[in-house]
This record gives C-alpha cells, structure tokens and sequence, in this order.
C-alpha cells in the first residue's frame, strides 16, 4: 500500500519527500489573498487527474466563484469540468454548506454536528480519497470558548481520520508575517501544518512563502521557500537542498 501520496504541487512533494502521507490531516494556515483556496484547490484537481476522487467544501464562496476562480489562475487546467461531470471533483459551495451549521435550539450557540455528519456522508457517497475544507476560521468565530473550539476540531479530525482520507482544512492566521505569528491551539491537532506568509514592508514589494512547519511521520525541508500564483499551478522556488 502506498504511504504518501502525491499532492500534485511538485514543490510542495519535493519538499515532504515524495508527498503527503496517506491519511494525513494537513492544516494550509496563511494570510488574506495568500492562495490558499488556489492550493487547496489544485491538491484536489490533480489528484482527480489520476483517479483520486476529491470533495471541496467551502465555508466562504459560491462553488461558481471557486471553480472560475481557479480556472481564470490555472489556464493549463483545461479539464475541471470534465471531471466534474465525472463527480471526481466535486466542489460544495455556500449555497451547499450553509445548511450544515445551525443554531441550537435555544439560538444561542452554533452546531457543527450536523456539518461532521454530512461531510461523512458525501465523502462515502462519492468515494473521495481527497478532502479539502475551506476554511474553519468560520468555527473559531463561532465557537469563542477555546475548550470548545479545540473539542470540535478534535472531533472532526477523529472523523476525517475514520473515513481513511487524505485532507486538506484552511485556516486564516492573524498576520502574515512569520516573525510575529503566534502559535494557535488548533496547531497542534492537525498531521501536518503548512503556513503561507507575506512578506515585504512598505514600500516593498511583497513576496509570497511558504514553510512546512510540520508533518507527522515524514521528513520535509525545513525551508521557508517562496512562491507564486502561476498559470500552470502553484510554483516553489525551491533552494537546494541536501536529502538526508
Ligand atoms: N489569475 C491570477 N494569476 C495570478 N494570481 C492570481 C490570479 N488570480 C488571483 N491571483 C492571486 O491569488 C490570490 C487569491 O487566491 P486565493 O483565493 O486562493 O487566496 P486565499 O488565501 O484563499 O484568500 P482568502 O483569504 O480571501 O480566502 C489573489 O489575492 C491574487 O494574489
Ligand atoms: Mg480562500
């Protein structure tokens, strides 16, 4: 059986080693505009290229605007709606999501139950092996008590972990700048952590990087490495590096 699969962003398997372990719960964290649904995204539509089922579910944008988005970045990706129609990409927007995070009965709290319980359900349904969730900063808004919050994620990891998927859930982070990013508990539960930043003061252009903070059970560079938006997918600049 394979142990890693690849995520189909050279750089980024280049960086883990040959790929993402199987079954892996990967947290992709970073600043406004940094490209995470893009990545998440492209995870899902080159897995769907070589026969590896994949759902995204978006917290934030109508599936209209995700698929167009990523066609207009991606003009080499010619066949998104081929494999739409074929149900290997399929892509839950607002219109789909909203519905599955409700008030309780008394109003006062939001439930995230119902929102587990349907990602199960269309996961087995169309057989994914792929997962993206974009994003869960909707939960941490929702959910102020951190307790709570940590025991909600916990629980939907326990869920991912169960259907044997591979999965890829966006988070916001407060700045995007590596030198004042603070740890957030939710961190620590994932499998792997990937954090994309911005920097550039002003008058400065901005760069784009990206480091892999960690990732259980693999080796992976330690590099912040940076990167670009491009035509053909998301593009590392990768710096050498000896493999141990
Ligand atoms: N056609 C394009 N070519 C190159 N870069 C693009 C193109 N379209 C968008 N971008 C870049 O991609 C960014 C948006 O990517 P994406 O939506 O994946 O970011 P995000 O991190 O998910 O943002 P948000 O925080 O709003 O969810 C834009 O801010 C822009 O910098
Ligand atoms: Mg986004």
């Amino acid at each position: 059986m394979k142990e890693k699969i690849e995520s189909g962003i050279e750089g980024i398997d280049k960086m883990l080693y040959g790929g993402i372990p199987v079954r892996s719960q990967i947290m992709l964290a970073g600043g406004p505009g940094t490209g995470k649904t893009l990545f998440a995204f492209e995870f899902l539509y080159k897995g769907a290229k070589i026969g590896e089922p994949g759902v995204f579910f978006s917290f934030e944008e109508e599936s209209s605007s995700i698929i167009n988005n990523a066609k207009k970045a991606f003009p080499s990706f010619t066949d998104i709606d081929k494999l739409i129609d074929e149900k290997k990409l399929v892509v839950q927007g607002l219109g789909e999501t909203k519905p599955y995070i409700q008030k309780d009965t008394e109003g006062s709290q939001y439930t995230f139950g119902r929102m587990i319980t349907e990602i199960e359900s269309i996961a087995e349904s169309t057989q994914a092996t792929r997962l993206v969730l974009d994003s869960v900063s909707l939960m941490r808004l929702f959910i102020r008590e951190p307790f709570e919050y940590r025991s909600v994620s916990m629980d939907l990891v326990a869920v991912l972990r169960r259907l044997g998927i591979t999965s890829i859930i966006t988070t916001e982070i407060e700045t995007p700048e590596k030198s004042r990013l603070l740890f957030q508990p939710e961190f620590f539960i994932y499998d792997g952590l990937i954090i994309m930043y911005t920097s550039g003061g002003p008058g400065e252009l901005s760069t784009l990087t990206l480091e892999v903070v960690k990732m259980r059970g693999s080796n992976h560079s330690r590099a912040t490495v940076p990167y670009e938006i491009s035509p053909n997918g998301i593009e590392l600049t990768l710096i050498h590096e000896n493999r141990p």
